[in-house]
């Protein structure tokens, strides 16, 4: 493997991709004179928001260069794969789709399939698509998805292959525009990469080291977005607690000093953060939080394991202990905190005692909402040459019965709200039935309610909960805030 560097993209260089999207924009005006149909692409997300949120930057260079949406993949002109590598399961899934395509592709050699994201950032899986499916017409990583209308233009030169991925430590791009998918909340990175090298995660390997963006450019980002009509932000990060320990002196500041300038933001109404590594999590973080109006009542902290053994195994930097005593902290300084959290099941030499572990946490913290997930050994990472691996069947065993603990939890949590009011962000209707409207609520717990209509899009609203259930809350509307 190369030298491993950290680079800048330089302004100049984002601009240079303008050029590629004119060009583009022009060959499928052309196009459009000569055949009357409009070029189309579709994109399939995996994995966290991190990746919805580079696809919706993509998204947002394909419309500059005239593509529309696509309902499906028997039309699109162009497929795109933005890729997780975090578990095996939707590494399958991709391979599956890319299958399917082949005949598609036979069909119509002229759609273009491209394969992006973390997965990318594997050696052996670029090597798998380029020897098993030469069907594939560009391969880029995370690093370099600014260079997509270069990229896509380069395509149409040639029928090989093309594999672009920077095995670099990371980089800092400004100056992208992305297509968010809501108007009304928006995803914003405050910071890339990771530096914690959990035993059992890839992440470090394919979205490379820590890097923060300047509070600067993160508040303009957002003050723009609030012109926009945005009303609710979520600060990413893949541990948003240790932001700013990779700024220059005169720009650094901590995430609690970030959480406290947002909430200054004039328009904004909500704050919300992800995701949060309970080593790294100050007091002040949630002296802020309590502080703040504007941040939701809502953490979500992943603690993997109950097991201070295992946590130790994983790399985690703390115990069972250390975990109960920042919940403990944040109950008492925010009484109506909602809780989040990831749980990990199967992790090599888990015992049936350290499963008790891990339900005992759940007992205690009372999450609203976890997400339980069968540990996947990857490939490159020290867990995966762990000897004592769990089979698969004691791993589904123990799986389902953490995951009846949770969501007897969350449902006993739901039913709390019934007749309380809470303040709901407006969505849109329910996709069921037009006449209910959705939205969250400050614990981010959907919210159905009657009595409202369209209008209340992008509003707050109080909601009367008649009606809890274990997923989500249905209530009445009471009065509309702002
Ligand atoms: N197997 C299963 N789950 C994983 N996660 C990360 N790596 C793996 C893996 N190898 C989970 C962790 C993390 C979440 C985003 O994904 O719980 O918090
Ligand atoms: Fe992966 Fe651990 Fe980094 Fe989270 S903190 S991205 S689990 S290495």
């Amino acid at each position: 493997m190369s030298e491993r560097k950290q680079i800048e993209i330089s302004k100049e260089k984002i601009e240079e991709q303008e050029k590629y999207i004119e060009m583009l924009h022009r060959k499928n005006e052309d196009e459009f004179i000569k055949t009357g149909k409009r070029k189309s692409f579709i994109i399939q997300t995996f994995g966290c928001q991190m990746n919805e949120h580079d696809s919706e930057m993509l998204i947002s260079m394909l419309e500059s260069i005239g593509y529309s949406r696509a309902l499906s993949e028997d039309t699109a002109d162009i497929v795109i794969y933005n890729t997780c590598a975090v578990r095996e399961n939707a590494e399958l899934k991709v391979y599956g789709n890319l299958g399917h395509l082949k005949s598609i592709k036979r069909k119509r050699p002229d759609m273009k399939i491209v394969v992006c994201g973390c997965m990318m950032q594997q050696e052996h899986i670029v090597e798998e698509i380029k020897a098993k499916h030469q069907h594939v017409d560009l391969v880029f990583g995370t690093h370099n998805l600014y260079k997509f209308p270069e990229l896509l233009a380069s395509t149409f030169e040639s029928d090989k292959i093309l594999v672009d991925v920077w095995d670099i430590d990371g980089e800092v791009v400004e100056g992208l525009k992305s297509n968010r998918k809501f108007d009304i909340k928006a995803f914003v990175n405050i910071m890339y990469g990771c530096n914690n090298f959990c035993t059992y995660c890839i992440v470090p390997y394919t979205r490379g080291r820590e890097r923060s963006r300047k509070p600067k450019d993160i508040i303009s980002e957002i003050e723009d977005l609030v012109k926009g009509g945005v009303r609710e932000v979520t600060l990413l990060g893949q541990n948003v607690n240790s932001y700013g320990k990779t700024l220059e002196e005169e720009d650094r500041i901590s995430f609690a000093d970030l959480l406290r300038r947002v909430n200054e933001i004039e328009g904004l109404e909500r704050i919300r953060f992800m995701s949060s590594h309970p080593k790294d999590i100050s007091d002040d973080v949630i002296y802020a939080m309590r502080d703040c109006k504007k941040v939701c009542e809502f953490l979500h902290l992943p603690f993997q394991v109950g097991s201070t053994s295992l946590l130790k195994k994983m790399n985690r930097h703390y115990s069972k202990e250390d975990y109960l005593n920042i919940i403990k902290k944040a109950k008492e300084e925010i009484p109506d905190l909602a809780f989040s959290t990831d749980i990990m099941i199967g992790f090599p030499g888990e015992t049936d005692e350290d499963v008790q572990d891990t339900i005992d946490i759940c007992e205690e913290v009372r999450f609203d909402t976890a997400f339980t997930f069968i540990y996947s050994k990857r490939q490159g990472t020290p867990a995966a040459k762990m000897e004592d691996q769990i089979p698969e069947e004691i791993k589904h065993k123990r799986f389902d019965k953490v995951l009846s603990v949770i969501n007897r939890i969350s449902g006993e949590k739901n039913h709390l709200y019934d007749g309380k009011i809470v303040e709901v962000l407006v969505e849109g209707a329910s996709k069921k039935d037009s006449s209910i409207m959705t939205g969250k609520s400050r614990q981010n717990k959907t919210v159905n309610f009657t009595g409202g209509d369209e209008s209340l899009v992008g509003r707050l609203v109080n909601v009367k909960i008649t009606d809890p259930k274990s997923f989500s809350l249905n209530g009445q509307l009471a009065e509309v805030v702002s």
